[in-house]
């Protein structure tokens, strides 16, 4: 049985905005699950129909097996969410707060809290109203007490927005430590590259509400190669690729953004299609590929930078 699964699932808000157009993907038990792109790509809105908190409007979803419209309550009850916006009350203590999300829900053992507390490094503020937390120790609380409940599915919806690079870097340890420790099936919202690289062990590339690549980030990234080639063109970028194509120096993963061209070098040598092109290029530049790159082929739309 898989941990999560989503059927042809969509999504159109009242008004028309088709958020989530018809998406596809099962999570297997124990898997971190990532969905990745910019901002509006339909991610929330696909975290908020699996945890129940937004109705689709068209085919269906499954968490820990259970139907999220037809058994919410059940579905709920195998899987905890952290919101993209912070949700514990500031004026408690990290304690308090673990202790009132045990109590609310009839969940967790105190001893559950001491470990959850020394697992996410809480150890030190747990007594300290949280209001005096930085965005890094809010988002720690956040995901203690979404583990609280000793859930099978955990949804983390863009974890380190807004954390600097250390910090982000830091929960990211964090998670892959929680993890590693249960059988837990995470599925996580991001749009950054690295992240989604570190993390998951499949990603879901969503573009405009729908996805448009589903892979490991090593098969994402083994499609376009070992090395790609970037240079700037002075003319039509476009006419460049058809004329490296036509020439047999490109293929169809080749692409371009604004004036900057992007050839996965396969087997060819970067020697090779320079010498082929008949428009005057600067900024000439070899490299491997990133998810990026996978990402802006697919898509022609350029993600987030990771900070
Ligand atoms: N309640 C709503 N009513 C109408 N449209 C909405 C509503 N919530 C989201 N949308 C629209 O649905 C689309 C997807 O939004 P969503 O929040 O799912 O994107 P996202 O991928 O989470 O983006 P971000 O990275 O910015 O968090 C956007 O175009 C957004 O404007
Ligand atoms: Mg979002």
């Amino acid at each position: 049985m898989h941990a999560i699964e989503a059927q042809s699932l969509t999504k159109t808000y009242p008004g028309g905005a088709e958020a989530v157009r018809g998406v596809d993907f099962a999570v297997s038990p124990g898997e971190v699950f990532g969905l990745l792109g910019p901002n509006g790509a339909g991610k929330s809105t696909t975290v908020g129909m699996l945890t129940t908190t937004i109705i689709p409007t068209g085919g269906r979803a499954l968490v820990g097996g259970y139907d999220v419209v037809e058994q919410p309550l059940l579905a709920r009850g195998v899987s905890s969410v952290v919101f993209q916006e912070p949700v514990v009350d500031r004026s408690l203590t990290g304690r308090d707060a673990l202790e009132l999300h045990a109590r609310l829900w009839g969940v967790g053992s105190k001893q559950r809290r001491g470990e959850l507390t020394q697992a996410l490094g809480l150890a030190e503020l747990i007594d300290r109203p949280v209001s005096s937390y930085s965005g890094g120790e809010r988002r720690r609380l956040e995901i203690a007490r979404a583990l609280v409940s000793e859930p099978a599915v955990l949804f983390l919806d863009e974890p380190t927005v807004g954390l600097d690079p250390r910090i982000r870097h830091e929960l990211l340890d964090v998670i892959a430590g929680v993890r590693s420790r249960q059988e837990l099936t995470i599925l996580v919202t991001t749009h950054y590259l690295d992240e989604a690289q570190r993390l998951c062990d499949r990603v879901a590339i969503v573009h405009q509400g729908i996805i448009v690549a589903l892979d490991s980030p090593r098969a994402l990234l083994a499609r376009l190669g070992e090395e790609i080639l970037e240079f700037r063109v002075d003319g039509d970028p476009r006419a460049a690729l058809a004329a490296l194509r036509l020439k047999g120096l490109a293929s169809g993963d080749a692409f371009a953004v604004g004036a900057r061209v992007t050839v996965p070098l396969h087997d060819h040598g970067a020697g090779d299609v320079l010498a082929g092109l008949e428009t005057r290029v600067s900024e000439i530049s070899t490299r491997v590929p990133t998810l990026d790159d996978v990402y802006l082929q697919l898509t022609g739309t350029e993600l987030a930078e990771a900070a």
